[in-house]
């Protein structure tokens, strides 16, 4: 590598722990990842260890600088990028959480949000939020971890205790608790963030009974968040980048027109169509949500989320143990002409948009005795497809933009039958680009805009390379027929 400045970022996901090192042209210059566990202490719970997450963060960190001959002195910058939602509460003098990482899967406040529902109150909260009542977000975690550790509300009120997404919790960590900050997108998926005053809401956190003394700053996705501490990486390296996962994949696939849209399959499948800087209400339960703000300018986004995209993969590798590799799902799934009309539903955690159902379960629907692990897995990945297709219907309602290609990124597009697939559902193509870890470019993007080696996110769209195309070849009637009895699968269960 030459001594020119290199960018690094960091991708926390549910699943693993990245850091990629990019040149000052956003090439791949380097990557290091390890896999993170999940913990299901109770039926419907999702937790991690927050110490793993920050020793993981660490390690894949020096790691990947230990791969490039002038390590951390040809850092210019830093840029975060997270698993959204998941929260975690520390004690400020010591740093140590108070109770593990509720993860954003986690079902357990379920009846929390029924009764804010039941009162009334999902009206308001959406109005001034983007979001739905649903335990996908932070504030009934917060609310929870409060109520049920002893002491924490009355130290969350002296101010002795943090909140942070995990964007907010690395960032503590990396400056050595200097720095108590989140970015607009992560603070924008707690439900106690007003997107249109773009500050924490007090009526909000009222209703959810959390202190705001609590809560960290909120700051444009590209800014100074501080830099590291000095022991980590042998020197101080500046913070200049921050933005939750999906909201970071937008810009790496270079979506910063209006109209245009990407779907990233990591753990859960999440698109986000780019509909500028006018906020819209959605009509069909899906999000608004920033989709980045820069120099205090908000431009949105409208967003489906799937709770259970490469999760369903990675259960049918390691609880039915039909394959050592999750990449021998592509060969079993082609190994059968079709699925034979099995339909796998991943509700494993509620259904996500636009059906918003946390309390139902996943399903296998259509078994019969020819049915194979070839099948199943089949399904598995056909859900993708089906999902895919109900958030674009949905997005295309609410975003008033049609779009005519769809960029997908994340670990489960190396698997080329899931793409194809995908293109048949949707009929139109979808397009890989060559950097797929997008989450991670779009962060190193923001960090390099700080530092200014980029003058904004035009960049992204100049540098964008397409690696391949998928054209949808499937027949109307097939696709019309597969997608009817993937809605009569998911009916049975609403
Ligand atoms: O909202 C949750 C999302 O940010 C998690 O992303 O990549 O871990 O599936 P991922």
């Amino acid at each position: 590598m030459s001594n020119k400045p290199a960018i690094l970022a960091i991708d926390q996901g549910t699943s693993s722990t990245r850091a990629i090192l990019f040149s000052a042209t956003l090439d791949k210059l380097a990557v290091y990842q390890k896999e993170l566990t999940l913990q299901y202490p109770q039926k419907g719970w999702v937790e991690q260890k927050p110490e793993a997450i920050w020793q993981d963060t660490l390690e894949v960190c020096r790691k990947v600088l230990d791969k490039v001959p002038n390590g951390a002195s040809s850092v210019a910058v830093i840029g975060i990028t997270n698993q959204r939602e998941t929260s975690i509460i520390w004690d400020r003098t010591t740093g140590k959480p108070v109770y593990p990482a509720i993860v954003w899967q986690d079902r357990r406040t379920t009846s929390f949000y029924e009764k804010l529902k039941q009162w009334g109150h999902e009206p308001l909260v959406t109005a001034k939020t983007g979001l739905l009542l649903d335990p996908y977000f932070s504030a009934g975690k917060i609310a929870w971890i409060l109520d049920h550790v002893d002491g924490a509300r009355n130290w969350a009120r002296s101010g002795e205790l943090a909140f942070g997404t995990i964007d907010c919790y690395l960032l503590w960590y990396l400056t050595g608790g200097k720095v108590h900050a989140t970015d607009a997108t992560n603070a924008a998926r707690t439900l106690l963030f007003n997107i249109h005053t773009q500050q924490w809401d007090e009526e909000l956190l009222t209703l959810f009974g959390i202190p705001d003394a609590i809560l960290p700053q909120v700051k444009d996705n590209a800014a100074d968040f501080g830099v590291t501490d000095r022991v980590l990486f042998g020197r101080e390296i500046l913070i200049g980048g921050m933005a939750g996962d999906q909201h970071a994949a937008l810009i790496g696939q270079g979506c910063i027109a209006p109209g245009m849209v990407k779907s990233t399959y990591g753990t859960g499948c999440f698109a986000l169509m780019n509909i500028g800087q006018e906020f819209r209400a959605s009509k069909h339960r899906l999000l608004t949500t920033p989709a980045y703000r820069l120099a205090g300018k908000t431009t949105y986004a409208i967003e489906g989320s799937i709770f259970v995209a490469g999760a369903a993969i990675q259960w049918l590798r390691d609880n039915l143990e039909f394959f050592s590799d999750s990449a021998m799902s592509e060969t079993l799934a082609l190994s059968v002409p079709d699925s034979n009309d099995v339909y796998f539903v991943p509700a494993f955690t509620g259904l996500g948009a636009p059906y918003w159902q946390s309390d139902v379960r996943g399903m296998i629907y259509g078994l019969t005795r020819e049915t194979t692990k070839a099948h199943i897995t089949r399904a598995a990945l056909e859900a993708q497809g089906f999902q895919t297709r109900d958030l674009i219907t949905a997005i295309e309602g609410d975003g008033g933009y049609q779009a005519s290609v769809i960029r997908i990124d994340g670990g489960l597009v190396a698997n080329q039958f899931m793409c194809q697939f995908l293109a048949d559902m949707l009929g139109r193509p979808v397009e890989v680009p060559v950097i797929t870890e997008a989450t991670a470019l779009g962060a190193a993007c923001l960090a390099g805009i700080t530092v200014g080696l980029f003058p904004g996110l035009e960049v992204m769209q100049k540098n964008w390379r397409c690696e391949r195309i998928f054209q949808p070849v499937m027949p109307e009637d097939v696709r019309a027929r597969l997608y009817t009895g993937w809605r009569a699968a998911v009916e049975k269960l609403l």
